[in-house]
């Protein structure tokens, strides 16, 4: 199944009642959302193709990279009072930038919320550079998988072989949780000092990952989350 099939089944089962999503380009992941949305992108390209509104009860979307949005924005009055049960980050693929994304996507949630991360299983190295490039660039989002692993045990991480890039389910959110801002310093220059070929560091992770098939997994429907805050 691919990442477009993948956000549409999770919008299905966890009727989220309020979605949040960095990163909207032309629209085609923010249109799988029925509830109430909020979209952040400096460059949203709507295309008049893509029926981006659609049945959601209200869309606020925010010319504004993640960083600038979340530093001047509130919770509570963004989200009209509802609480943050779905947010799909698929920004700037750097890695300090999606830690900064996670830190605040979590800040925005419950315990009950669910953090979808793209691009964090790039096909091949090259995929993968820091640098952008025109097609299927990924930069350096898998280096997230490890590092809530490692920082952030207590969450539960769901890596899935979602076509054609991967996506990382992220749950049991913790609001107040600082470790990753606290330790951000350190876990940025753990990565971008670190002397090892970088062809290498992406090969080494790929190797060792065994993704979750995404046709055998499914999220919990929402009847059925205990946690929903
Ligand atoms: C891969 S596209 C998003 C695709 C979209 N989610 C979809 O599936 O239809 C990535 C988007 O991230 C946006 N972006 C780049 N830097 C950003 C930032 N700092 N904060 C938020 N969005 C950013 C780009 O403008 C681009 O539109």
């Amino acid at each position: 199944m691919n990442h477009y099939a993948l956000l549409r089944q999770l919008h299905e089962s966890i009727q989220p009642r309020a979605y949040l999503e960095i990163g909207t380009s032309r629209g085609a992941s923010l249109a799988l959302a029925a509830c109430p949305s909020v979209a952040i992108d400096p460059r949203p390209d709507l295309s008049p193709k893509v029926d981006v509104l659609g049945i959601k009860p209200w869309l606020k979307v925010y010319r504004s990279t993640s960083d600038d949005f979340f530093a001047s924005h509130e919770p509570a009055s963004t989200l009209d009072g509802l609480p943050l049960d779905l947010a799909f980050i698929d920004g700037m693929h750097r890695i300090e930038n999606v830690i900064r994304d996670v830190v605040n996507c979590e800040r925005w949630s419950h315990s009950g919320g669910i953090l979808a991360i793209h691009d964090v299983l790039p096909q091949a190295p090259d995929w993968a550079s820091r640098e952008p490039r025109p097609r299927n660039w990924t930069g350096d989002v898998w280096r997230v998988v490890p590092c809530l692993r490692r920082h952030r045990p207590d969450l539960d991480l769901t890596l899935l072989d979602a076509a054609p890039s991967g996506m990382l389910i992220v749950r049991n959110l913790d609001a107040g949780n600082r470790v990753l801002l606290d330790r951000l310093p350190e876990i940025l220059a753990g990565y971008l000092d670190d002397p090892r070929p970088y062809q290498s560091q992406v090969e080494e992770f790929l190797a060792g990952e065994h993704p979750r098939s995404t046709e055998t997994w499914a999220p919990a429907p929402a009847a059925d989350s205990a946690q929903r805050g």
